[in-house]
């Protein structure tokens, strides 16, 4: 089965984000998806999401309350088919940590994106609410075209 990791650095405002939307559309298109999220530091380890994040998921009738943030660990590269990296600094991280073994493909989200390839999503951290709209759009958009690809890797495995 499928299943997808979304890493961004604290694990509390974008890659949470894009665990909502992803598992948001996996749930209308019926699909059954492994869905999670972890960042690449540490100090955010056991937390909600930020209250904005979870805000913002909220508006689009997504409730990502209940996620824990986590840091990624080198058995992630084993257990996800897909890692996605939400800018080009955890994706650096990222093949840094890679073990010799990973079996994960590892990508940015928005090269999921047409037209948006190559770019990161701006960490909305230090910003107003408005950012976290952006984000929304932004990984809403990546979670539509990586659904359907996803849902062709299920039906390869039957
Ligand atoms: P995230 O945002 O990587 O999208 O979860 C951040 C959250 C916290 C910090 C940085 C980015 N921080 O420095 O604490």
């Amino acid at each position: 089965m499928p299943s997808i990791l979304f890493v961004c650095l604290g694990n509390i405002c974008r890659s949470p984000l894009a665990e909502g939307a992803l598992r948001a559309e996996a749930q209308r298109l019926r699909l059954d998806l492994v869905v999670d999220s972890a960042g690449t530091g540490n100090w955010h380890a056991g937390e909600a999401p930020d209250e904005r994040a979870q805000r913002t998921a909220a508006r689009h009738g997504v409730d990502i309350s209940g996620l824990r943030a986590r840091q990624v660990t080198r058995a992630d590269f084993r257990r996800f088919t897909h890692i996605v990296a939400l800018d080009h600094e955890n994706l650096a991280n990222l093949r840094k940590l890679a073990p010799s073994d990973a079996t994960a493909a590892l990508s940015l989200l928005l090269d999921h994106v047409p037209g948006r390839e190559g770019q990161a999503v701006t960490d909305p951290w230090f910003g107003d609410e408005a950012g976290f709209e952006i984000t929304w759009a932004e990984v809403t958009a990546a979670a539509r075209t990586l659904a359907p690809l996803l849902a062709e890797a299920v039906r390869r495995d039957r």
